[in-house]
């Protein structure tokens, strides 16, 4: 999703914005663009349909040198990527303006803004704000013109606007869409998040809904949706600037993949206290509610739905508690009925993600017992808003397909399973037990990601197919989902996830040599089922690659590629087989020469709906 960096300060800005937009090049975008106020008052400006690096060059070439600036990565939503639809956008030489978000209604006030005279150089919706700032100043301060324009705005957004005629004024605003302000001395930054500013300061203000600040070198003002003029916390971010390095690996997603052990200790530890699942884990008031929970509704949105319907296996099996998992998009624009006592859980990594940032306002005004988020973003919009907040801290995740942030949702989720269990009088023992299951799952999962060569060399028989099958029965069939998922997002492969007994009812009729199948074969109370199933696939020609256990007993075969990847099965293997799939989504995408960190029309945080 689209950047945002800005930066007023006594130096010269371009670095600072050109690093600043290095550092979210992460979030996925097509094209770039940074304006400045040199010291002879006037905007100039350089964009670029493509990568930063490009922008670099063309700024090495050409310099722009202000002290006051901003800049941004495009993902297109509204006209094409190419440099007219790239930010900043300017209007009359006057205003310049980047935006991360949505205006709903750029069409009606487009129409009204041409009437009025103004000319229109893109097909974007962004272009309607700088325009009505600009249409709001007619003599009138900067601020007010803005407080002015966001009226006229429906839909989301985060900008960052300057001015030439007052070239050492920056106003940011937010709704809907997150910004924050970096607090350096003597300075002050603008950013969509904490990432792009490491190298400049560890002091973050997060904007709120509907806040507007007024930022000059010495001097914040912050407004809020009122406009009363409010305070607003300092945050010391404890991350250090050089957090996004690969540290050797090729892509971050291979090191993601690779520090899962490490991310899911992060996410167990202090969660456990003498073989018991602590309830703070989830916030103060957790056991209150906890005891009083009678269902619970999950809602999340790719990846981290995948994780919710996981935990709907658990929910049910280990605490008997009715669960129900939503796509949030879904969600937010149906009527639901909820029943007296229904907990209600959002999993999002980033805590940004629009439509599920959405679906938890709406279920906040909707007779919900309490809400609870599961998120990797301490500061994130998700965790602000939550009544509950589990954070899995598994570290930054860069890449844009999810790996470890997956693993550590299902570690909070099991912890959130066995609390509820707690609260249904879950033995000690059995609470102990489970305990174990979690504990032992860092050294499983290292133990797995030494298949690596294995499963590379499996990757190269994916080369030249176009499509896949990924089977998965009872918990392992949302594993099989997100398999898939990520085969898709960075092969460009096409590929499907089937509960195994649906094979027969349809998908049978895609099996041949060319499609291969790959199974998650645990062995669970579903193995002999799932056997049954796969020799329905060998039947029609069908090459298999099954991921099982010691004890699956399954084997190499004529058309069967077997890997034993795990000694023994319990309530982990969710979490286990997952590795397998990510690891060889990776090496199929790595063969395909894809862009494995920044897949083609992805995005990191889907922030716009
Ligand atoms: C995962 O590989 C994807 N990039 C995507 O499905 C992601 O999980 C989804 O957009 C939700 O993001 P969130 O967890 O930050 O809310």
């Amino acid at each position: 999703m689209c950047g945002i960096v800005g930066a007023v300060a006594q130096r010269d800005v371009s670095p600072i914005l050109l690093e600043g937009l290095k550092r979210l090049e992460y979030r996925g975008y097509d094209s770039a663009g940074v304006a400045v106020i040199d010291e002879n008052r006037s905007l100039q400006r350089t964009r670029v349909q493509g990568k930063v690096g490009q922008l670099a060059d063309m700024l090495d070439t050409n310099p722009l040198d202000g002290h006051i600036g901003i800049a941004h990565t495009r993902w297109a939503t509204h006209g094409k990527p190419d440099v007219k639809n790239a930010h900043p956008h300017i209007c009359k030489d006057t205003i310049a303006l980047v935006h991360n978000g949505i205006i709903e209604n750029h069409e009606s006030l487009r129409k009204q803004q041409q009437q009025s005279g103004f000319e229109i150089h893109s097909e974007t919706d962004t272009e309607v704000i700088v325009n009505a700032i600009y249409a709001c100043l007619d003599g009138k301060d900067f601020l007010q013109a803005v407080f002015n324009a966001t009226e006229q705005l429906e839909g989301a957004y985060a900008i960052g606007v300057i001015n030439v005629n007052e070239p050492e004024r920056l106003i940011a605003a937010r709704k809907g869409s997150p910004l924050v302000i970096g607090v350096g001395i003597g300075e002050y930054f603008i950013a969509s998040d904490v990432f792009a500013l490491l190298p400049v300061t560890q002091q973050f203000i997060f904007l709120e809904e509907g806040d507007i600040a007024d930022i000059t070198r010495d001097k914040l003002i912050i407004y809020d949706a009122d406009r009363r003029v409010v305070d607003r916390k300092i945050n010391i971010s404890e991350l250090s600037a050089d957090v996004a390095d690969k540290s050797g690996y090729r892509h971050y997603m291979l090191k993601e993949i690779f520090s899962q052990p490490e991310a899911i200790a992060a996410s167990i530890e202090g969660r456990i206290h003498d073989d018991k699942v602590a309830l703070d884990a989830f916030g103060e008031n957790a056991e209150k509610v906890f005891s009083q929970v009678k269902s619970v509704k999950i809602v999340a949105c790719g990846t981290s739905y995948h994780a919710g319907l996981i935990a709907s296996y658990w929910l049910e099996e280990i605490a008997d508690i009715p669960c129900n998992v939503e796509i949030a998009s879904e969600f937010r624009y149906r009527k639901s009925v909820i029943q007296e006592g229904t907990l209600f859980v959002s999993i999002s990594q980033s805590g940004e993600t629009a439509d599920t940032l959405a679906a938890l306002y709406l279920a906040k005004q909707s007779g919900f017992l309490s809400t609870l988020a599961i998120c990797n973003v301490a500061e994130s919009s998700l965790t602000r808003d939550s009544d509950l907040v589990f954070l899995t801290n598994a570290g930054p995740e860069i890449g844009v397909a999810s790996t470890k942030a997956f693993t550590t949702q299902l570690v909070g989720l099991f912890l959130l399973v066995v609390a509820l269990a707690k609260s249904q009088d879950l033995s000690e023992q059995a609470e102990s037990d489970y305990v174990k299951q979690l504990m032992s799952l860092p050294g499983r999962a290292n133990h797995i990601l030494q298949y690596k060569e294995a499963i590379e060399t499996m990757a190269s028989d994916f080369s030249d197919k176009h499509h896949a099958l990924f089977l998965g029965r009872g918990s392992l069939l949302p594993v099989a989902m997100e398999g898939a998922l990520k085969l898709k997002e960075i092969s460009y492969i096409h590929a499907e996830a089937y509960a195994a007994g649906e094979l027969k009812h349809g998908p049978l009729a895609l099996v041949d040599a060319d499609m291969p199948v790959i199974a998650v074969a645990p062995n669970d109370h579903l193995l002999e089922k799932l056997k049954s199933n796969l020799q329905e696939v060998r039947a029609r020609g069908g090459k298999l690659y099954v991921f099982a256990d010691k004890h699956s007993q399954m084997d190499s075969s004529e058309g069967v590629q077997t890997l034993q990847i795990s000694n023994e099965y319990d309530y982990m293997a969710p979490i286990l087989y997952t590795i397998p799939l990510q690891l060889l989504a990776y090496y199929v995408a790595v063969i395909k020469g894809a862009d494995i960190d920044q897949p083609r029309n992805l995005a990191k945080s889907v922030t716009v709906e």
